[in-house]
């Protein structure tokens, strides 16, 4: 059975709205992603903890109208948002089940290829996410993770209180077993669970005045803010100073955002297994 976690991140509309801008924002790494993996019209696909949409319509576009893709997503909320999507941009190939990724129950090996973005680093046991992904590709197909590592979310000039956020953040998350530094790291996740010939890269954005993930760091808080405060890792009016020195630093033209790194990994399920 899967742990009894929850969506790190929560499922308020403001995360919701994140996920949809998300969409936009990461597409074309992703996109650059999946040329690399050379996906071709027709083969059947699945993409686990798809969220609202997510490489969707990516994955989609690759696959064409005579193949597949499935999304898994464990929120009933993400499962309709992602269908109405999907019916939006009239893609008759994708299809949303509500599933947990930790057990989808699908058939083994009945998939060309797996992909999962931005899922290992909001769960606690994400090593059995990945073997659950990988035993669902056939021999020779190919999985690809896009993974975040909080290594490079740094600001320039530095500012004490986002180094108190971050870290009561950080705090939060490794006291329900959720490791932000994750990225780094899939590269032995997906190699433990059998998978070979796999290469990894990263990318690293700056986010210039204006852009929608200058102020991740703030969305993140904010989503979570009443547990940090509840559970004890900041005091409220710690917190509310600090989140107000933020704001107050993103607005300065004149600050370096750093965006997490996005370690990108591609590899393929041994053919002889
Ligand atoms: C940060 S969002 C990423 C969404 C999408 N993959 C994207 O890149 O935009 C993480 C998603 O994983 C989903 N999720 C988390 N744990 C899951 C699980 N065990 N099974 C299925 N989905 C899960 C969450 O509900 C959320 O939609």
């Amino acid at each position: 059975m899967a742990p009894k976690d929850h969506y790190l991140l929560g499922r308020s509309q403001a995360e919701e709205a994140r996920l949809k801008r998300q969409i936009a924002n990461l597409g074309p790494d992703s996109d650059a992603q999946f040329e690399k993996i050379g996906i071709r019209p027709g083969e059947k696909v699945v993409d686990l903890g798809c969220g609202p949409g997510g490489v969707l319509q990516l994955l989609g576009k690759r696959v064409g109208p005579t193949g597949s893709v499935l999304g898994i997503e464990r929120s009933a909320q993400f499962v309709d948002l992602a269908r109405r999507f999907v019916a939006d941009h009239a893609m008759g190939q994708v299809e949303i089940r509500e599933g947990d990724a930790y057990d989808t129950g699908l058939p083994r090996g009945s998939f060309d290829g797996a992909h999962m973005r931005l899922v290992l680093v909001n769960v606690p046991e994400p090593e059995r996410i990945v073997r659950e992904m990988v035993s669902l590709v056939r021999p020779g197909g190919w999985v690809a993770s896009f993974e975040a590592d909080f290594v490079s979310h740094i600001y320039d000039p530095p500012l004490p209180e986002w180094a108190r956020l971050l870290e009561a953040y950080i705090a939060y998350s490794s006291a329900q077993g959720i490791d932000l530094f994750i990225g780094r790291r899939t590269h032995r996740l997906f190699r433990d669970a059998g998978v070979e010939d796999i290469q990894v890269d990263a990318v690293v954005h700056v986010y210039p005045p204006g852009h929608d993930r200058r102020p991740i760091l703030r969305d993140f808080i904010n989503n979570v803010r009443d547990r940090l405060i509840g559970d004890g890792f900041i005091q409220r009016h710690e917190l509310e100073e600090a989140m107000t020195a933020l704001e107050r630093h993103l607005s300065d033209p004149d600050v370096l955002v750093a965006s997490n790194a996005f370690f990108r990994l591609v590899g393929r399920v041994p053919s002889s297994v």
